[in-house]
């Protein structure tokens, strides 16, 4: 499947500052792909590229095949940009702020007003539609700059670190809200420097630091390869025990031909096995044969910020 977000030896100056050298990303259509580097790596430059706002020094950039700096009247109804300030237009009404919008991308009459009715009810923000817009909280302010790019119906969203400064509450609303653009078959590009804030959202990423692409691919695999190149990680519990008991079970787990290491985390033992083992249930039947009261046994998840911090490890370093 051809890309729907591509950029070709991308390459960005300012003056002396090179904020991009030689960027190669492609983007399949339907995926939610982070963006993900430090303060500097170059998101916003990339973006505002793909966006059609800046030219760049070289190379090329195309969003569904069109390319961005020879066609950008085209390319900007293929995309929604959501930059990482919103102009805030302190007077007007919800409402009025995504119809003013609306008419510039030259929505008039009463599809105007369906398209305004449909991005408040897709944001949840119908029921604040004649507040002012300074009245609305940060998490509502990001919703509806969500909403303004939404109203032409863009293939692709470019959305500059919309989950900044969002409280938990509001991240998970934010979150369903992408969840629901992917199932409508949007591809949608996020950037962020906080791996976790959006790690969830996401079905692949690619790593950015100093202009360069240090990793991109899906997030599954990234997890995938690290689990087979450092060994998986099992979290254990076993139900109340004697001294005795403690001592046969950390002596049966220490000297075991699955178990690499071994550490204590609260109640529960965390349990590296070596790399290359796939399955650890052996080790489940052999604690139960015991006589262990198995409480818990599964497979920790390896968390996002573990994943950047191993890249950028083994790629800089
Ligand atoms: N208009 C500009 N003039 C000069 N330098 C710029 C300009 N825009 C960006 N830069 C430089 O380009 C580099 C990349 O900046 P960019 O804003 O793309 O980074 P970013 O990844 O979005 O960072 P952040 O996480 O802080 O938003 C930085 O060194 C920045 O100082
Ligand atoms: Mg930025």
């Amino acid at each position: 499947m051809s890309p729907m977000i591509e950029t070709r030896g991308l390459r960005m100056s300012f003056g002396g500052v090179r904020a991009l050298e030689h960027l190669d990303l492609a983007v399949p259509p339907g995926e939610v792909f982070g963006f993900i580097g430090p303060n500097g790596a170059g998101k916003t430059t990339t973006i505002r590229i793909l966006a059609t706002l800046l030219l760049p020094t070289g190379g090329r950039a195309s969003l569904d095949g069109v390319d961005v700096a020879r066609r950008p009247r085209q390319a900007r109804r293929i995309l929604g940009y959501m930059p990482d300030h919103i102009g805030i237009y302190d007077d007007m009404r919800v409402d009025e702020y995504l119809s003013f919008f609306a008419a510039a991308y030259r929505i008039h009459g009463a599809r105007r007003e369906r398209v305004v009715d449909d991005a408040l009810i897709l944001t949840d923000l119908d029921g604040k539609r004649r507040d002012p817009v300074r009245a609305l909280s940060r998490g509502m302010t990001q919703r509806l700059g969500l909403a303004r790019v939404l109203l032409h119906d863009p293939k692709v969203l470019l959305l500059d670190e919309p989950a900044a400064g969002l409280d938990p509450r509001a991240r998970v609303e934010f979150k369903e809200l992408i969840a629901e653009l992917r199932r409508q078959g949007k591809t949608i590009l996020i950037s962020s420097h906080i791996l976790s804030e959006i790690g969830e959202m996401c079905t692949s990423i690619g790593i950015l630091e100093a202009g360069r692409l240090l990793y991109s691919g899906a997030i599954d695999e990234v997890r995938e390869k690290l689990r087979g190149e450092t060994g998986r990680v099992v979290r254990i519990r076993v139900g109340p025990t004697d001294e005795r008991g403690k001592r046969v079970l950390l002596d049966l787990l220490r000297g075991h031909p699955l178990v690499a290491g071994l550490r204590k985390d609260g109640d529960d033992l965390l349990l590296r096995l070596r790399p290359g083992v796939e399955d650890p249930s052996p080790l489940a039947a052999e604690l139960v044969r015991e006589g262990f009261a198995l409480r818990h046994f599964s497979e920790e998840e390896i968390g996002l910020e573990e994943v950047f911090l191993r890249i950028t490890k083994g790629i800089v370093a």
